[in-house]
């Protein structure tokens, strides 16, 4: 596991000088105290902070960047439309050739990339890949007034992975369970700049109303659906799996809001040792939110060989997906 987060701490206080909002409301509504945002002008891009939170994890898993079969990068904020940003990676890495793939699935794409990462490494097709979460968001959000619902929430960040391949079928990724609901699309989204709304489309209108190149989200809707799809997914696991919620060693959900994960904790019944958050420091991060929690947790030492672990993710699609692993 591995982790890259920027230096810039940026409190709620600092944003309530942005904008009309304030350190109570964010606190109550979301948990978040703090995030990391990129300093302008830095170097930092997700494809460089994956990079960083993807040698750490590379490093620590005693291999080299020649020993990585597949990337996966995880990401709603590639460095540029394309190519992607697992090529810059690669690039970055020196690894000559090896597929280098970016996965968009929004808040749940770290589900879907481990997800993909186990099944070309049951079917023996890799033996070791590298799966990172990394995001960019400060760069392109509404920190003015108008967009107080969403700017407050997220953070930049990156958190990576190695899976590789182990003969001892006890341990390791037992089941994953993903899932998209289309209809949804457009409550989670950035429309434009994209096919529909081509960059000199928007500049040739300069329609000073015209803020679709900003992310809208349709707030309530979306917690209403995370609290019933969170549950779902983390169900059906446990079932698949014959595990009840006792035998939860560490829930990492996806760092939506705190009051999600409180929801889903309560529901569960599961202690406060059985779940972990982060939201409070680094706000939501998207695809990086679970590597970055799940890297700290086991940092802290929080999770331990023969752990069983269950990451939970839900966003924008509307997609959501769960993982079962022992550790
Ligand atoms: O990670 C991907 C998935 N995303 C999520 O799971 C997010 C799910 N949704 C949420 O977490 C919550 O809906 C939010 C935290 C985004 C918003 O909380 P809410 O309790 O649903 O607030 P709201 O959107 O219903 O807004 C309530 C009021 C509004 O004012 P009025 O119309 O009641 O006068 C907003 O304008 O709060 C206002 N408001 C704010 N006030 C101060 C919205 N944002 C802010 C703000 N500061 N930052």
């Amino acid at each position: 596991m591995g982790k890259f987060l920027p230096d810039n701490v940026v409190t709620n206080d600092d944003l309530a000088k942005l904008m009309d909002t304030s350190d109570a409301w964010i606190q109550e509504r979301t948990g978040i105290k703090e995030r990391r945002h990129i300093v302008k002008g830095s170097e930092d891009t997700p494809a460089t902070m994956g990079y960083k939170a993807g040698m750490q994890a590379i490093e620590r898993a005693g291999l080299t960047p020649a020993d990585i079969d597949l990337i996966l990068f995880a990401t709603l904020s590639p460095d540029y439309y394309f190519p992607g940003s697992g090529v810059l990676v690669q690039k970055m890495m020196g690894i000559p050739a090896c597929p280098a793939m970016d996965i968009r699935m929004q808040c749940s794409g770290f589900v879907y990339a481990i997800s993909t990462a186990d099944q070309f490494i049951k079917t023996g097709m890799y033996k070791n890949v590298l799966v990172i979460g990394s995001e960019n968001h400060s760069g392109g959000l509404d920190f003015t007034t108008r967009g107080r619902g969403v700017s407050v929430i997220f953070g930049d960040g990156a958190g990576a992975a190695v899976l590789t391949r182990e003969e001892d079928t006890s341990r390791g990724i037992m089941s994953t369970h993903l899932y998209s609901e289309g209809a949804h699309a457009e409550e989670l989204s950035l429309i434009g700049p994209s096919t529909l709304r081509w960059v000199p489309e928007i500049m040739e209108a300069n329609d000073p109303e015209d803020i679709s190149y900003y992310p809208y989200m349709n707030g309530q809707t979306v917690f209403k659906h995370a609290v019933v799809r969170f549950s779902e997914v983390i169900n059906e696991g446990l079932e698949k799996n014959n595990w009840t919620p006792k035998d939860i060693d560490m829930l990492v959900p996806h760092q939506a809001n705190l009051r999600i994960s409180q929801f889903i904790q309560k529901k569960f019944q599961l202690a406060d040792d059985q779940v972990y958050n982060n939201i409070m420091r680094y706000g939501n991060t998207t695809a990086a939110s679970i590597p970055i929690a799940l890297t700290e947790a086991w940092e802290e030492g929080k999770i331990n060989p023969g752990d069983k672990v269950v990451l939970a993710a839900f966003g924008s699609g509307f997609t959501w997906g769960s993982a079962m692993m022992v550790w």
